[in-house]
């Protein structure tokens, strides 16, 4: 079986890995929210939730580096690698692609700034890193702007899901905090 470069493999690949990229997104800022909020049960352990973060966020990276490899190889869109790093730069779509290119931006900033934590120091490090509360809704916002598969009921369920959860995790880590410090 061979991959045309202008077939529909390739798009079908970008959404596919779009999705996935986005569902990990999620997870992360899901795991990371869990692990500030020193989240720990009997069955579920600390460490356990730290390291989860830091592979799935590991793990967005290959998928994300996926997603942009499909979408720059497809001779179809003609979009340019430049474009998923600098907003605006392609005519395919243009603001909605320009979220990605800002989501993805951000992504290697916390990428990044996280695996050279120990030299940047630990308040430095954190001011970058609430950039994911930034991030993660500008990657929903490209997901279901550019999203061929926004109009299915699936996709749009999943994402629905992918809002809720992270509007739950927000809502206990605001009240712990507000608790903690009434305290
Ligand atoms: C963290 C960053 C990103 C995430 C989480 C993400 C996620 C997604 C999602 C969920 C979709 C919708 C898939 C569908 O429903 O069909 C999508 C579509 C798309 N993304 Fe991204 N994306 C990101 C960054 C980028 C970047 C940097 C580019 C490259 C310029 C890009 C190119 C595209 C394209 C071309 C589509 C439209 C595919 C179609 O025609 O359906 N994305 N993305």
């Amino acid at each position: 079986m061979s991959l045309s470069l202008n077939g529909p493999g390739l798009w079908y690949a970008t959404r596919a890995t779009g999705l996935v990229t986005l569902l990990l997104l999620t997870a992360s800022v899901l795991l990371g929210v869990l692990t500030a909020g020193r989240f720990a049960s009997d069955r579920w352990p600390r460490f356990l939730t730290v390291g989860l973060h830091r592979n799935v966020s590991l793990l967005i990276g290959v998928f994300l580096f996926l997603h942009i490899g499909t979408t720059v190889v497809d001779t179809y869109t003609n979009i340019p690698l430049i474009s998923a790093f600098i907003p605006f730069s392609t005519s395919y779509k243009t603001g909605w692609l320009a979220l990605g290119a800002v989501a993805c931006d951000l992504m290697i900033a916390l990428v990044v700034t996280s695996l050279v934590r120990n030299r940047l120091g630990h308040k430095t490090w954190r001011r970058i890193h609430w950039a994911a509360y930034l991030c993660w809704p500008v990657a929903v916002a490209h997901g279901l702007g550019a999203g061929t598969d926004r109009t299915t009921i699936w996709v749009f369920a999943l994402t629905v899901l992918c809002v809720a959860t992270v509007a739950a995790v927000a809502t206990w880590r605001f009240v712990s905090s507000a608790k903690a410090g009434a305290r």
